[in-house]
């Protein structure tokens, strides 16, 4: 196993639902810390280069729409096999599919709102770090 670190956003529906902090104990609790971390809010420019993979898919407006609704809380999550061990905690992208005590099972109500983001591969987890996060942000423990 290696250490790794991944990207994690609170989305706006999280943030509004005041469940910060239990989607945050549940990455401590999994042994994932958290080694950088801010709270922002997205404009139209920083989420759609940030989803830019997904610029031609139908849901793209709505997804940046929903993005830039309120504040994000974006997070640099470190520990073994931590791009997939967060994707586990996280569920499957539509919470009504993602198995029970995921994250999206217990606090996402639809598929274009569902609570958490998670880098999918470790050459996306490099990109989506340092979109947000210069080097001295990030503070390994
Ligand atoms: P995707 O990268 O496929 O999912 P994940 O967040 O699990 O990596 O899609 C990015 C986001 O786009 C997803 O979290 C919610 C939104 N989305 C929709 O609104 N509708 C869809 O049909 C899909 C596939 C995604
Ligand atoms: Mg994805």
């Amino acid at each position: 196993m290696a250490v790794e670190r991944t990207l994690s956003i609170v989305k706006p529906d999280a943030v509004a639902k005041n469940v910060i902090g239990e989607i945050v104990t549940r990455f401590e609790k999994a042994g994932l810390q958290v080694v950088a971390a801010k709270m922002i809010k997205l404009d139209d420019e920083k989420a759609g280069g940030f989803y830019a993979e997904h610029k031609e898919r139908p849901f793209f407006k709505d997804l940046v729409s929903f993005m830039t609704s309120g504040p994000v809380v974006v997070q640099v999550l470190e520990g073994e096999n931590a791009i997939a061990a967060n994707r586990d905690l996280m569920g499957a992208t539509n919470p009504k599919e993602a198995a029970a005590g995921t994250i999206r099972a217990d606090f996402a109500e639809s598929i274009d709102a569902n609570a958490v983001h998670g880098s999918d591969s470790a050459a996306s987890a490099e990109r989506e770090i340092a979109y947000f996060f210069a080097a001295d942000e990030i503070c390994s423990r």
